[in-house]
């Protein structure tokens, strides 16, 4: 298998093919993943519910972060590897770059950031400084206690043309990719027709150009509700190696997500 860079992300968005992208927090399981087909690992501030027990993505730190990228990327193979900033990387421009640094040196290829159009200025100084940017867009988590629960986001007209907005200003500052979480999947279609970069959804809706998981989802072991855009892959496999095939053929198949997965 070729090695999955931006381009290759670029690429499948001109010829109208999908992608398959899935959390990973160390060697083994992103070996297993790679092998699938899966074009992206994300180290995701997940780990902050899904290893470490939290009930959101606020208590993980830089270090937590760096740690899993370092493991992540020595099982990586053929796979993009893109880390998130936890909560508070972007108190600062300084602090923002500094944090990105840390990542890019643990291993990260590209650096998934939530916020919104204010976030422009931040995106433009990493891009400058040659850090490819995943601007985080709809439920950021992050902002958990504003949005006051994990809600679905863009459901208002006014809302949505707002992610829409947001979306082109952080793509015009340099964003080389969108990630988009719990919208209604017309909003994901949206976006995905207003800009130019590859457009990644989980929860929104089959007409983005890539989907993600988060890898205990997929694997069945979801802690509490289970949210509607999850799928248990591994409840038709036998193996985890085969439930990262399958959830990376059915993406492929556009299997995945249907519509009892949408908003
Ligand atoms: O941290 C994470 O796992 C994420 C995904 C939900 C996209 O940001």
């Amino acid at each position: 298998m070729k090695t999955v860079t931006l381009s290759t992300l670029q690429a499948c968005k001109r010829a109208g093919e999908t992608f398959s992208c899935l959390t990973a927090y160390d060697a083994t399981f992103a070996r297993a993943a790679s092998d699938a087909g899966i074009e992206v690992l994300l180290v995701g501030d997940s780990l902050g519910m899904v290893l470490q027990g939290h009930d959101s993505t606020l208590p993980v730190t830089l270090d937590d972060i760096c740690y899993h990228t370092r493991c992540v990327a020595r099982g990586k193979g053929t796979s993009l590897l893109m880390v998130d900033l936890p909560f508070m990387s972007n108190a600062s421009q300084e602090r923002l770059l500094l944090d990105a640094g840390e990542l890019m040196r643990a291993g990260a290829e590209l650096v998934k950031v939530e916020g919104e159009a204010w976030m422009a200025d931040g995106i433009r100084e990493l891009t400058r400084r040659g850090v490819p940017v995943c601007a985080h867009l709809g439920l950021t988590p992050q902002s958990v206690y504003q949005f006051g629960g994990y809600k679905v986001q863009g459901r208002e007209a006014e809302r949505a043309e707002q992610i829409v907005a947001d979306a082109r200003t952080l793509v015009d500052a340099g964003a080389s990719v969108i990630l988009l979480e719990c919208v209604p999947a017309s909003l994901g279609r949206a976006v995905r027709e207003a800009v130019s970069v590859p457009v990644i959804g989980i929860g929104a809706g089959p007409d983005v150009d890539g989907q993600i998981l988060v890898m205990h989802d997929v694997l069945g072991v979801t802690h509490g509700r289970t949210p509607r855009f999850v799928k248990n892959f591994l409840a038709e496999a036998s193996d985890i190696p085969g439930a990262f095939r399958r959830y990376h053929e059915d993406v492929k198949a556009r299997r995945f997500p249907a519509e009892e997965h949408c908003f």
